[in-house]
């Protein structure tokens, strides 16, 4: 192969490199999520407290508190509400805003609408596979 060949080749496959690096870092990672900007910033709050060291979404998290996926349609708003805002003898007090509270309703509110968790059509077998229960 000629000299002039491997370099087209070389700098082609750089190229591609480079622009298929462009496309991951900026377009590639968009994530439509459908979440509004509120519930965006909830999602922050819960992160940065650190909720998920105590409760677990969609099953996954810490087991001293419980399973939030569904705690706005089961439990109200009011509830949940109460819960973030004054804390209780096991779960701390965060000393929230109001706005704070808003977003993080809004985030459980959003994580709500995702799913209904456990799934109740599925069974988990003796062996850790889950199976469409019939
Ligand atoms: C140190 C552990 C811990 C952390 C951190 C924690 N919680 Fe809790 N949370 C609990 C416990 C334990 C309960 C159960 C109430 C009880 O037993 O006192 C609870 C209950 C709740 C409930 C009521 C749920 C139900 O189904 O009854 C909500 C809502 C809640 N927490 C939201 C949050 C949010 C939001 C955060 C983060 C800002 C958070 N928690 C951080 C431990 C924690």
């Amino acid at each position: 192969m000629k000299l002039q060949h491997k370099r087209l080749i070389f700098f082609s496959l750089v190229f591609a490199y480079i622009s298929y690096s462009v496309f991951v870092y900026t377009k590639g990672t968009e994530t439509k999520s459908g979440m509004s900007p509120e519930a965006h910033s909830g999602k922050n709050i819960f992160q940065e407290k650190n909720c998920i060291a105590c409760h677990q979404i969609y099953g996954l998290g810490g087991y001293m508190g419980p399973d939030l996926t569904n705690v706005i349609s089961v439990k109200g708003e009011i509830y949940t509400r109460s819960f973030i805002e004054n804390g209780t003898a096991k779960m701390p007090d965060f000393n929230l805003q109001d706005e704070e509270i808003n977003s993080l309703i809004a985030y459980l509110t959003f994580i709500d609408s995702t799913t209904v968790y456990p799934d109740s059509t599925i069974r988990l077998t003796w062996y850790g596979n889950m199976d469409k229960k019939k």
